[in-house]
């Protein structure tokens, strides 16, 4: 201040004599409590999930709630495109990949486990069909109860950037997908296009459709793809980048893909809880909020539709609302039978302990499982599920 004063002294003076000329009262003088809305969407968010989620999950929920809480943990998704030794310098600074078996274990024997480790991925490899991951698709994270954040990725010598930070979490819809070698992918709600990356850094895929019905957040994707991704692997022949509504999919391309993630729009719950920007809780928004699992419903039928038989879908969320979870997922294996004859298998879900039961009769067309993005970095989280 004292610093300003000396360099600015002309000005200084001028701003005071202004504020002494000015009359008392037409001073403006500040309105907190007027211009703060009186509910914050995220106060209204936590409301809504103590009476919601307290009933779903019981004596889970206090624990649940101190996770969601707590600081996000992130993950670097390394770019395998990139030229840059990022890999070596991520371990040097203690971070290992949560996705590489071997890695897995060793963290887990020294840490007690990350947290993404000995729940999501001992998960995933327990299915019925357990999901083959490619080399390429590594995932760094510090180790469990450390938040240190990552540095910023920077370019390498072709412009490329090092690793992309991402919820550690989300990448596992991506791991369930189970993507093989020459599969059609398409990614339905892709925006901003994290696992849109995640699923390219496997280099297995033959040709992936991306799709966000928003526009504004699928110039984003193609930015982001643009930083991570060489030019030769984003041609028309090997993707495609379109900003439809997802739920006409269905009718525009029927059983096609390999493999199709339905990562829906949902309550966001981490988010919601913590932002009150762009908040889906906000009162302005509540008619949007109510329509989520009609809307959640309608893409994951159209996922399904685009599907091949034969072929797999994930839904994901990042919420743990069983309105959007299991009641859709139920919905839709219901619909997809009574209106299109499509007979589905669902392999699992996640987040709230249930397994939905398998078809008896099942003749294998899909395969669907409900993946739930949402984990919280918590350890009285995981130490609750523990006990379930
Ligand atoms: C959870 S975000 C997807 C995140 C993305 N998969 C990722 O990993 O970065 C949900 C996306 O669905 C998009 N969306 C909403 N309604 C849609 C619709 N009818 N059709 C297609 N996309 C839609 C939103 O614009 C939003 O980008």
């Amino acid at each position: 201040m004292a610093l300003l004063l000396n360099r600015f002294p002309v000005f200084f003076r001028k701003v005071c004599e202004l504020i002494r000329l000015t009359p008392r009262r037409n001073r403006v003088k500040e309105k907190w409590a007027a211009t703060q809305p009186k509910h914050p969407p995220t106060r209204l968010a936590l409301q809504h999930f103590d009476s919601s989620y307290g009933a779903q999950l019981g004596p889970l929920w206090p624990s649940v709630r101190v996770a969601l809480l707590s600081e996000r943990k992130y993950g670097a998704l390394l770019n395998s495109f990139s030229h840059d030794l990022v890999l070596e310098d991520l371990q040097v600074q203690g971070c290992r990949d949560f996705i590489s078996h071997q890695d897995r274990l060793v963290f887990g024997a020294e840490e007690g486990s990350c947290e993404v480790s000995m729940t999501s991925l001992e998960f995933l490899s327990q299915q019925q069909y357990p999901p083959q991951l490619s080399p390429h698709l590594k995932c760094f994270v510090f180790p469990r109860g450390d938040v240190t954040r990552f540095k910023p990725a920077r370019p390498d010598r072709y412009g490329l950037l090092g690793y992309y930070l991402m919820d550690a979490a989300s990448i596992l819809p991506c791991l369930a997908l189970d993507v093989q070698k020459g599969h059609t992918v398409l990614d339905l709600c892709a925006a901003p296009g994290g696992k849109t990356l995640a699923l390219l850094q496997t280099q297995l895929i033959r040709y992936l459709c991306i799709n966000d019905s928003s526009m504004s957040r699928t110039s984003r994707l193609r930015k982001v793809l643009h930083s991570y991704v060489p030019k030769q692997f984003l041609t028309d022949e090997n993707l495609r980048i379109t900003s439809f509504d997802g739920t006409m999919w269905g009718e525009m391309e029927r059983e096609t893909f390999d493999r199709v993630l339905v990562d829906v729009p949902c309550t966001t719950d981490r988010h919601s809880l913590t932002e009150d920007d762009n908040n889906i809780f906000s009162k302005s928004r509540t008619g949007e909020r109510r329509r989520l699992p009609q809307l959640q419903l309608e893409l994951l039928l159209a996922g399904i539709a685009a599907a091949r038989p034969g072929g797999e879908i994930v839904y994901s969320t990042c919420t743990l609302s069983q309105n959007q979870n299991l009641s859709v997922v139920e919905q839709a294996v219901h619909f997809a039978q009574e209106k299109h004859g499509i007979q589905l298998q669902v392999s699992g879900t996640r987040g709230d302990g249930h397994l939905l039961q398998v078809d008896p009769d099942f003749n294998k067309h899909h395969i669907l499982s409900l993946f739930l993005s949402f984990l919280p970095s918590g350890r009285q989280f995981e130490a609750s599920r523990a006990e379930v």
